[in-house]
C-alpha cells in the first residue's frame, strides 16, 4: 500500500511538472475567454494578419486600392464589431494597445491615398510593433 501511494505521488508529481514549468515559462496574462469568445477573438486576429498580408501585397504592387481595402478590415470597423462579452474581459493595458492599433489602420487608409510606398511600408512595420507588444503580454487561455 505504501509503495502504491509513493508510486501515485510520484506520478502526480511527474505530470504536474510540465504544467508548472509552462506557467513559469509563459508569463503572458490570460484573457480568460470561453471557447466561443476565443473562436471569435482568434478569427479577428486572423483577419488582422490578412490585412497585413493585403497591405504588404498592395505596397509591393503600388496598388492603393488593395492597401485601402485590406486595411479597412482591421480599422474601426473591427473595433466596433468586438462582442461586448469579450470587450468586458479586456483590461486597460490591453485596450491601450488594441485601440491605437485599429486607429493606425485607419491612418494607413488615409495615408495610402498619397504617401510614397516606402513610407507606407515603414508605417505598416510600426503597426506590427503593436501586434508584437500585445502578443508578448497576453494569451487567450
Ligand atoms: C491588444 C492585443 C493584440 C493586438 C494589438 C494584436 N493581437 Fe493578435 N493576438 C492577441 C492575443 C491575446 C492572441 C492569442 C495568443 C495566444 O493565446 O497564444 C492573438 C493571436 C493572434 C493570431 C493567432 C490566431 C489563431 O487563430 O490562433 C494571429 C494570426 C494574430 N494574433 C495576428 C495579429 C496581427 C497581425 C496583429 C497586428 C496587426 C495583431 N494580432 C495584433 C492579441 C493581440
Amino acid at each position: 500500500m505504501k509503495i502504491m501511494n509513493r508510486l501515485l505521488a510520484g506520478l502526480v508529481l511527474l505530470f504536474s511538472l510540465p504544467l508548472q514549468a509552462a506557467e513559469v515559462i509563459d508569463p503572458r496574462k490570460s484573457l480568460g475567454l470561453n471557447p466561443a469568445e476565443k473562436a471569435e477573438f482568434l478569427a479577428e486576429m486572423q483577419q488582422m494578419l490578412g490585412s497585413i498580408q493585403g497591405v504588404i501585397h498592395g505596397i509591393a504592387l503600388d496598388d492603393r486600392d488593395m492597401i485601402i481595402k485590406a486595411a479597412q478590415y482591421s480599422g474601426n470597423r473591427m473595433a466596433r464589431a468586438t462582442p461586448d462579452s469579450v470587450r468586458a474581459k479586456l483590461d486597460d493595458e490591453f485596450k491601450s494597445i488594441g485601440g491605437p492599433t485599429h486607429l493606425m489602420f485607419e491612418e494607413l487608409i488615409i495615408r495610402a491615398e498619397t504617401d510614397p510606398t516606402d513610407e507606407l511600408l515603414l508605417f505598416t512595420a510600426k503597426i506590427m510593433n503593436n501586434c508584437m507588444s500585445c502578443h508578448a503580454k497576453y494569451k487567450v487561455d
